[in-house]
C-alpha cells in the first residue's frame, strides 16, 4: 500500500510534471535552430545540460535528505516520488542534450553510468510495489524473529525427545540443530534455500531410521519426525522471507555506487568540455 501509493501520490503530481518536462524539451529540441547543427554546446544544448546536471545532484541529495528525519520539507513519501519520475525525465534531457551523439569517451561514459542508475532505479520501484505483500504472506501470522523463536523452541524440544532414540537419530536431530543456516552471505540471502540443508537431510534420515524401529522408539521417532517436518517449514518459510527481502535490499548496491561514480564521470565531462572550449 505504502509503495503503490509511492506512485500515484498527489493525485500523480510527479508524473504530471515530468510529462510536461519531457513534453517541452522534445518541442524545444524540435523547434530548435542551430546553424552547425544540434550537438551538446549550443544554447539549448547547455541549457538541458545543465537541467541534467541539476537534476542528477538533487536526485543523488535524496540520499542525505532519507537520512534527515527531523526535517519537514516535505514527506518522505513525497521526494521519492518526485525522485522516481523526474529521475526518469533525465532519459529524455541528457539523450536530447547530447543529440544522440555517443562514442567511447567520458561524456558517453556519464551517459552510461546514468543510464545504469535509472534501470536500476526501475528495477528498486518495480521490487517495492511487488516485494512487501510477498513478504507479508511469506512471514503469515509470524514475524522473522518469531519464526526463529519457534525453530529454537523445536529443536530443544527434538533433542530432548532424541535422547531415548539410537545414536543415528541424536546425530541427526544434532546437525540439524547446529547445521541449518538462515541467511548467510548475499548470495545465500537470495538463494532463499539449501541444498545441503541438516533439517531436511534429518526429517529423511528420521523416516528411514523409523523403519528399523517398533514399539515405543518407533512413537518417539514418529513425534520426532513430525517436529523435524514443521521445523522444515518453518526454515524454508524464514528463508523465502530472507530472499524477498534480499531482492528488495540489493538493487541499491547498483544505484548508490553508480550514483556516486555518475557524479565523478560528470564532473570529469563538465570539467572537459570547459577545458577544450
Ligand atoms: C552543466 C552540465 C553540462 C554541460 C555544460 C555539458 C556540456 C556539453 C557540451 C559542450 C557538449 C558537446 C561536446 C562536443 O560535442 O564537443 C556535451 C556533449 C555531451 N554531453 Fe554534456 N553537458 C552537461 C551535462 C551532461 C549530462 C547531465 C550528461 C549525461 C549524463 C551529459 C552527456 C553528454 C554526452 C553523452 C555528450 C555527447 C558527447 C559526444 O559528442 O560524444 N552532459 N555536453
Ligand atoms: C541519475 C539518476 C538518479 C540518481 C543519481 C539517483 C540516486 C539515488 C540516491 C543517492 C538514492 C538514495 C539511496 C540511499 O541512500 O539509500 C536513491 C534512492 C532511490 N532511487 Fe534513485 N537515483 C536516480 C534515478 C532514479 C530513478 C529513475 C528511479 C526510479 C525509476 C529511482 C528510484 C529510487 C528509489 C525507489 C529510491 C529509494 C530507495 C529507498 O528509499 O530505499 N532513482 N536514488
Amino acid at each position: 500500500m505504502r509503495h503503490r501509493s509511492l506512485l500515484a501520490y498527489a493525485n500523480y503530481r510527479y508524473l504530471k510534471i515530468a510529462a510536461f518536462v519531457v513534453a517541452a524539451a522534445i518541442a524545444a529540441y524540435a523547434l530548435e535552430r542551430a546553424p552547425a547543427g544540434r550537438y551538446g554546446g549550443t544554447w539549448l544544448g547547455y541549457t538541458l545540460g545543465t537541467i541534467g546536471a541539476l537534476l542528477i545532484a538533487w536526485l543523488t541529495w535524496f540520499g542525505v535528505r532519507k537520512r534527515q528525519y527531523r526535517s519537514t520539507a516535505g514527506s518522505l513519501q513525497g521526494w521519492l516520488s518526485a525522485h522516481v519520475y523526474l529521475g526518469a525525465t533525465l532519459i529524455v534531457i541528457a539523450t536530447l542534450h547530447a543529440a544522440f551523439e555517443v562514442g567511447w569517451n567520458v561524456h558517453t561514459l556519464a551517459y552510461a553510468l546514468m543510464l545504469a542508475v535509472i534501470v536500476s532505479g526501475f528495477y528498486g520501484v518495480w521490487a517495492y510495489v511487488r516485494y512487501p505483500a510477498k513478504i507479508t504472506d511469506a512471514l503469515g501470522d509470524d514475524t522473522q524473529e518469531s519464526l526463529l523463536l519457534k525453530i529454537a523452541d523445536i529443536d530443544r524440544q527434538a533433542r530432548t525427545l532424541a535422547l531415548s532414540l539410537p545414536d543415528a537419530a541424536n546425530k541427526l536431530v544434532m546437525a540439524a540443530a547446529q547445521g541449518t543456516r538462515i541467511g548467510g552471505t548475499w548470495r545465500e540471502q537470495l538463494a532463499g534455500r539449501d541444498r545441503g540443508c541438516p533439517t531436511s537431510a534429518a526429517v529423511a534420515g528420521l523416516a528411514a531410521v523409523g523403519k528399523t524401529l517398533s514399539g515405543n522408539a518407533a512413537r518417539v521417532n514418529q513425534q520426532l519426525f513430525a517436529l523435524m517436518a514443521r521445523k522444515e517449514e518453518l526454515v524454508a518459510r524464514a528463508r523465502r522471507a530472507v530472499a524477498l527481502k534480499a531482492r528488495l535490499d540489493v538493487w541499491l548496491y547498483v544505484h548508490v555506487p553508480l550514483s556516486i561514480a555518475l557524479i565523478g564521470a560528470l564532473t570529469a565531462h563538465i570539467v572537459s568540455v570547459f577545458f577544450y572550449w
